[in-house]
């Protein structure tokens, strides 16, 4: 793929994300999020992302997948765009043993009304079973319908906590890269916590238009945080940008 900047060259996309420097802070692991967005903003096509990339951005998608140890992802995304299980080919197993890595990256879930169907491939065809991150009050209600097919993770209040949840990926299952895929709420969540180290954003050169949240959408507006770019990719008239603290 091309790369425009630091300098142009040709890459290959599992090499340079790979390359990466993520380092973890003390008592969480690296946050990035992975988004795609239309020039004016969109990240929705009919409420689905899929209108929006081709095979470019997939496997700017994969290559990114492929430094994770967890994809975290909320639970309106995961329904909205019928997760499938995780996968990972063989030469990127390869790389991630080599770097001391799990295969595949793991998958975790959060939710507050734990509506979820373990019986769908996301979570019955997983490698592991995916984590799931949600209330206790939802456990008393859905426990049993979903306890078989996921590792449930429960905390009392109404929403999940999700820097105590950064925090137990790091300290209990040794996660030192979270890769967040979405959608806006958690990233507004995220955002608004000063929980995010790195934005990696596939522009994708369509006017959309439509009621789709930003990448990030919230309640409050805190102070605006400053990343620096670190790389522009393109291919099929996408930018894939990096950003990072
Ligand atoms: N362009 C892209 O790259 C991209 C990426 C991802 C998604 N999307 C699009 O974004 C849309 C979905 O995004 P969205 O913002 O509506 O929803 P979302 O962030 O994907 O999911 C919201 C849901 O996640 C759960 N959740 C989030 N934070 C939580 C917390 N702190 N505690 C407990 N539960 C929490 C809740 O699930 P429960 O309802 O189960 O309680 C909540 O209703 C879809 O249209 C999707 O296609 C686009």
């Amino acid at each position: 793929m091309r790369q425009l900047f630091p300098e142009t060259a040709e890459v290959d996309v599992v090499t340079a994300y790979a390359a990466d420097d993520r380092p973890p802070p003390e008592d969480r692991p690296w946050v990035l999020l992975n988004m795609i967005t239309s020039i004016d903003g969109a990240t929705a096509v009919d409420g689905l992302s899929g209108g929006l990339g081709g095979p470019a951005d997939k496997e700017v998608f994969r290559a990114i997948r492929a430094v994770a140890d967890v994809i975290l992802v909320a639970a309106g995304t995961l329904r909205a765009e019928q997760y499938g299980p995780v996968r990972a080919n063989a030469a990127v197993q390869r790389l991630r043993r080599a770097r001391g890595q799990a295969p595949i990256p793991r998958l975790a879930v959060v939710t507050a009304s734990l509506e979820l169907d373990v019986t769908t491939p996301v979570f019955a065809d997983a490698d592991r079973p995916p984590i799931v991150f949600t209330t206790t009050a939802a456990v008393a209600r859905r426990g049993d319908a979903v306890a078989s097919g996921c590792d449930l993770r429960a905390s009392d209040g109404p929403r999940v906590d999700l820097g105590a949840a950064l925090r137990a990926l790091r300290h209990d299952d040794g996660a030192a890269v979270v890769l967040v895929e979405g959608g806006p709420s958690i990233n507004g969540t995220l955002t608004e916590s000063g929980l995010v180290d790195e934005v990696c954003l596939s522009l994708a050169p369509l006017l959309v238009g439509g009621p789709s949240a930003r990448l990030a959408h919230g309640a409050q507006t805190g102070p605006p945080e400053a990343l620096e770019l670190r790389r522009v990719l393109t291919a099929d008239g996408l930018l894939f940008l990096r950003y990072a603290r």
